[in-house]
């Protein structure tokens, strides 16, 4: 996560009430630059690990190439209106304030509001945010819970890796957190839906935000893709547990490739237009991907006796020592269509 010098921004609540920097309640508990309790609280927020959030940031920046090659084809133009829903950590948000320019506006929306708001606040400080006060804002909310996103619709809507995620039994509240669960937990009503009736309807919602003659960009991944370049053991055995969780239902490992059936699927019409990416990474960057994963499937792991706690530590603890090795990353596909006029 990068942090820079202060800049403002403003955090919406899903009825489009807006407060001043800093206000949520979460983020004015974790200071900027205090990565360690900003992490904490993260993770307290989200019930995920604070390495999560650090790796989201990493993993963001091997996908900007391909992000921007998607956002280019898709045509999102200066001055349009952009959702960005399920924006995390809100890698992708200077990339889309970037191409909208001042005349622009770009909401990020995440069912983990605080967190958003902490990462803008700090993106905010810095190029090319700092050049455009005020392009940049969050409301917090669950895509399918709020009965309007505060001011759609958009010109322009874009969702990343939000499929799979919202499917991910990790996004499941626990009972060790039952009052954060109870406000970020989503309905069960849509949530408990398997995939692929979650994505459905998913992108229902998303392409409902879409004004006339606006946009849906969709990217998600196709982990089935994955796989080590030569033989090295731990990223071998890493990357066929990681598999075996990612087919367990609901999730599905190859939804990034599903994606131009999902459209359909969801009554959203044929895509005008696909553009996968895959990219090769050397040891450190695709161990780390691989610990993250591993970490996320670990109770689905453990759950059908894949593997136990002490080999999924060692495991954790190869990987963390593998200095040579690369990995073919999951595949990054994108998806999109205009709708008429
Ligand atoms: C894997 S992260 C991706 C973040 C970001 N789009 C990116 O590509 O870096 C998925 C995000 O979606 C959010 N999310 C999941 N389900 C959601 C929902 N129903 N409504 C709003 N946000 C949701 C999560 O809080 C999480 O921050």
């Amino acid at each position: 996560m990068q942090c820079f010098a202060t800049n403002r921004c403003a955090m919406d609540g899903p009825g489009g009430e807006r407060s001043g920097a800093g206000s949520g309640g979460g983020s004015a508990r974790s200071g900027a630059g205090n990565e360690a309790s900003e992490g904490d609280h993260r993770a307290e927020l989200f019930l995920r690990g604070a390495q999560e959030y650090r790796w989201l940031a990493a993993q963001a920046r091997v996908w900007e190439p391909a992000t921007r090659r998607a956002l280019q084809a898709a045509g999102l133009a200066a001055g349009q209106s952009v959702l960005d829903a399920g924006c995390g950590t809100c890698e992708v948000l200077p990339l889309l304030a970037e191409r909208v320019g001042p005349g622009g506006r770009v909401t990020g929306l995440d069912i983990d509001g605080p967190l958003a708001e902490q990462a803008l606040r700090q993106l905010s400080r810095g190029p090319p945010l700092a050049a455009l006060p005020g392009v940049c804002r969050i409301v917090a909310g669950d895509l399918l819970a709020l009965p309007q996103v505060a001011v759609g619709p958009f010109d322009f809507v874009f969702a990343r890796s939000l499929i799979f995620d919202t499917a991910r039994p990790a996004m499941r509240p626990t009972p060790t957190s039952r009052s954060e669960a109870r406000r970020l937990q989503p309905p069960p009503s849509a949530h408990s839906l398997p995939l692929p009736h979650l994505a459905h309807a998913l992108l229902r919602r998303l392409w409902a935000l879409v004004r006339a003659g606006g946009t849906l960009l969709v990217i998600e991944h196709d982990v089935t893709a994955m796989r080590p370049l030569a033989p090295q053991a731990a990223f071998e055995r890493a990357t066929r547990l990681i598999g075996a969780a990612t087919r367990a239902p609901p999730l599905d490992a190859a939804t990034g490739t599903q994606l131009p059936r999902l459209f359909e699927a969801a009554g959203i019409g044929a895509v005008d237009g696909c553009d996968v990416s895959s990219a090769i990474e050397p040891a450190a960057p695709s161990a780390a991907l691989l610990r993250s994963l591993l970490a996320d499937a670990r109770d689905t792991l453990i759950a059908v006796a894949l593997a136990d706690e002490i080999e999924l530590h060692r495991l954790d603890g190869d990987l963390a020592a593998a200095d040579e090795a690369c990995l073919r990353w999951p595949d990054l596909v994108a998806a999109w269509k205009r709708k008429a006029a």
